[in-house]
């Protein structure tokens, strides 16, 4: 499964908080070019449901609790994002979906290009054939 749970780089000082960092070359091999976050969920709301062609994202929850459930077309692993100090490194087509278990849980991920609608499947049924197809052209 082309995804990695990764312990982001912390730094504390007891009462003063907790500095979080990840960056490429020590922790994600790939240039950030886009952030976005997702805030207001209601619990239990589901989200994603897609995969990208080409995209890399990392997802990470600095407050909350959002389960993340990803899809290769065989098999499928759950992760749980309940620590800003854990993100989840997901490689392209990859399915996935997001469920919201805390209320105001904020999702934010950080991606690899600009957004283009053109680089997402939305139909799993596209998404099985598109991994079937990617394996015969290896
Ligand atoms: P989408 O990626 O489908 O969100 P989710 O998978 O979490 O439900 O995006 C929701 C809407 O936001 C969709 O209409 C496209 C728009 N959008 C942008 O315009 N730019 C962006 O960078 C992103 C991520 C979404």
């Amino acid at each position: 499964m082309n995804c990695q749970l990764i312990n982001v780089r912390s730094f504390s000082a007891d009462s003063e908080g907790i500095l979080s960092v990840f960056e490429k070359g020590l922790d994600i091999s790939f240039n950030i070019k886009r952030v976005y976050y997702i805030t207001g969920a209601d619990v239990e709301v589901h989200r994603g449901f897609h995969a990208h062609k080409k995209l890399k994202q990392v997802l990470f929850c600095p407050y909350g609790r959002i389960v993340v459930i990803v899809d290769n077309g065989e098999e499928k692993k759950e992760y749980l994002l309940d620590s800003p100090q854990k993100a989840l490194v997901i490689e392209p087509v990859i399915w996935r979906e997001m469920i919201w278990k805390k209320k105001e849980s904020v999702l934010v991920v950080a991606v690899s290009d600009n957004y283009k609608e053109d680089d997402y499947i939305r139909d799993y049924n596209v998404f099985i054939k598109y991994v079937k197809q990617e394996e015969k052209c290896k």
